[in-house]
């Protein structure tokens, strides 16, 4: 039995051990389907009560380990139970958990755990091996559990295995007393220029996530729900582990990566009630085409959710005709935690729009210029858009219990995310007569792709690291997949031939230092770069000449050199 005081709030407590107090312990928690398993397999099952006794051990190891409240747990895996376990174990010690993307590089991992200050890594022998041994030194961390390993003979010099450090003896610890305010997760996420930005949130959070749960999915104890989005990502965590468990309800976790066909059989097969994904993942089941899941009973399948990207009108009509599911778009970011807009069960849906403010949510559109500066009255406030065609920046009210608390080591940064009491999003929409949403874009130059966020500044700084290049600008272009594909141009040392072979391995150096996933998928060379007279890249200029498109005022900037492009480039 945990031991709550009045005035604390925890997010173990919240997910897990008030279901096991109020007696639902044996009620199943996660069914974790591994690579192996069939979709339709009963997978590793984690109760309540098995979630609770675990996430004990974990936090009694990170004790034994000497870490204290506050101090943060990295952590990098594929979807494997001992991830879960180290997360809501890390919340429960009252530390903070950071999950990164299993797919990323070296290079991502040593700048997001040092700017993280992280204490502990828990990771597998085999990530551990490819991707952090060679950075270890570079990094803080004290200590780096490998949660496949259970011998500690077979632990590489310098790791711990999992198997010895955490003992489940089944007993279940009381939860700390917890602020509210306590700073609970750590979400990295992607910015224009500089290093990528530590969005801190604290255990309060879980009163959004459960609210968002409960009213925009109406999902309810028992039910089966499963999120397709990792855990490195804000999705996977906020709603692929914290909001659903808050609820009581079953999630269904899989190893394995996207396969149409397992996907659809994993609905079926786990008898899912409610489903969250992505536009990416849907646009990938469209290409799949729909023949895919004909002979596939997906009735059971009463809800379904989209996140991360615009969600076309097309890609919700043809759920509707194709799958018998209407994809419902919901609208936040790794700032606001939760989300913010949506298209809440129940509600009528307006097919490509992301719908209204969720409860308690106060949103806006602020009058901004076309490179999304804020405009402002004459006595320097900002102006909220009335005209319904008029676009503007997504705000909202600050203050709500998931927004981001700061941006770790960059006060700066997090008070220019603010004007006039509102939060500013970044991202342009419209907002018709009944008040509903409509996604116009991103306001600067970051890249959604496959629905993830990639700030070209990251990718360029490993680029301009190669030996023959001496400058490079990176951006998005439209992909009817993955929504947007990097591309790269770069500038060559003076002298240095643009041959096959140098561009594959500068391809080949991106993708060592960066993983999959944040390479580019094009490099060409060119002769110069456009840039600002401040020096800054112009990106959209790259952008527009790649598409064709007008490059508007921002040549004017240009210096006085052409830019020529040369015939040269490789694709991934
Ligand atoms: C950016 C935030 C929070 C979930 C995952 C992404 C874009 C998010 C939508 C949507 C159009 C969307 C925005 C936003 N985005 N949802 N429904 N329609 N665009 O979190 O990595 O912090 O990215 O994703 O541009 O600002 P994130």
């Amino acid at each position: 039995m945990s031991h709550l005081e009045v005035n604390s709030v925890n997010i173990a407590h919240e997910t897990i051990d008030r279901h096991v107090d109020a007696g639902h312990g044996s009620d199943l928690a996660i069914r974790f389907l591994s690579k192996n398993d069939t979709p339709d397999s009963p997978g590793e099952q984690y109760t309540y009560e098995r979630l609770a006794s675990e996430t004990s051990a974990f936090a009694r190891a990170l004790t034994t380990l000497g870490v204290a409240p506050g101090e943060r747990v990295f952590l990098l895996a594929g979807r494997v139970p001992r991830l879960y376990v180290a997360a809501l174990g890390t919340v429960r010690a009252r530390c903070v958990v950071c999950p990164l993307f299993s797919a990323f590089g070296p290079e991502p991992i040593a700048q997001r755990m040092a700017l993280g200050d992280a204490a502990v890594l828990v990771t597998t022998s085999s990530l551990y091996r490819r991707k952090v041994a060679a950075i270890r030194d570079r990094v803080p961390v004290r200590h780096v559990i490998l949660l496949d390993v259970d011998d500690p003979a077979a632990a590489p010099e310098g790791t711990l295995a999992w198997g010895d450090l955490i003992v489940d003896d089944g007993s279940i610890d009381p939860i700390p007393t917890t602020d509210p305010e306590t700073p609970a997760i750590l979400h990295f996420t992607s910015g224009t220029t500089g290093a990528p930005k530590g969005a801190l949130h604290a255990h309060a959070a879980i009163a959004m996530h459960r609210a968002t749960t409960q009213d925009v999915f109406a999902l309810r104890r028992g039910d089966v729900y499963w999120c397709t989005a990792d855990p490195g990502w804000v999705t996977g965590t906020s709603y692929g582990i914290v909001g659903p468990l808050s609820v009581g309800a079953t999630l269904v976790v899989d190893e394995a990566e996207f396969d149409a066909d397992r996907w659809y059989r994993i609905l079926a097969g786990q008898h899912v009630d409610v489903w969250y994904t992505a536009p990416t993942a849907i646009r990938m089941l469209m290409h799949a085409g729909a023949a895919v899941a004909a002979g596939i009973d997906l009735s059971r399948v009463q809800r379904a959710f989209s996140v991360g990207e615009p969600l076309s009108a097309e890609a919700v009509r043809w759920g509707v005709e194709h799958l018998g599911v209407t994809f419902r778009d919901t609208w936040w970011q790794t700032e606001t935690g939760a989300i913010m807009i949506a298209n809440p069960a129940g509600e009528h849906v307006e097919p490509g729009s992301m719908g209204r403010p969720v409860c308690g949510i106060e949103a806006t559109l602020l009058l901004a210029d076309s490179e999304g500066e804020l405009i402002r009255d004459p006595s320097g406030q900002v102006i909220e858009v009335t005209d319904p065609e008029q676009i503007g920046m997504i705000a909202l009210r600050a203050g709500w219990p998931s927004m981001f608390r700061e941006y770790l080591h960059n006060d700066a940064r997090y008070r220019r995310c603010f004007a006039d009491g509102w939060y500013l999003a970044g991202d342009l929409a419209r907002r018709d007569a009944n008040g509903r949403f409509w996604f116009v874009g991103r306001a600067d130059d970051v890249i959604k792709t496959a629905g993830h966020l990639i700030g070209p500044f990251e990718v360029e700084s490993v680029l301009n690291e190669h030996p023959d290049v001496t400058g490079s600008g990176v951006y998005g272009v439209p992909d009817p997949v993955a929504g947007e594909l990097i591309h790269a141009r770069i500038v060559l040392r003076r002298g240095v031939e643009p041959t096959e072979a140098l561009l594959t391995d500068v391809m080949a150096h991106a993708r060592r230092r960066l993983g999959a996933a944040v390479s580019p998928r094009e490099i060409a060379v060119v002769d110069r770069l456009p840039i600002t007279r401040s020096g800054k890249v112009m990106r959209r200029v790259l952008r527009a000449r790649e598409l064709g498109l007008p490059e508007g005022d921002l040549s004017t900037l240009e210096g006085p050199e052409p830019f020529t492009h040369t015939t040269k480039e490789v694709t991934a």
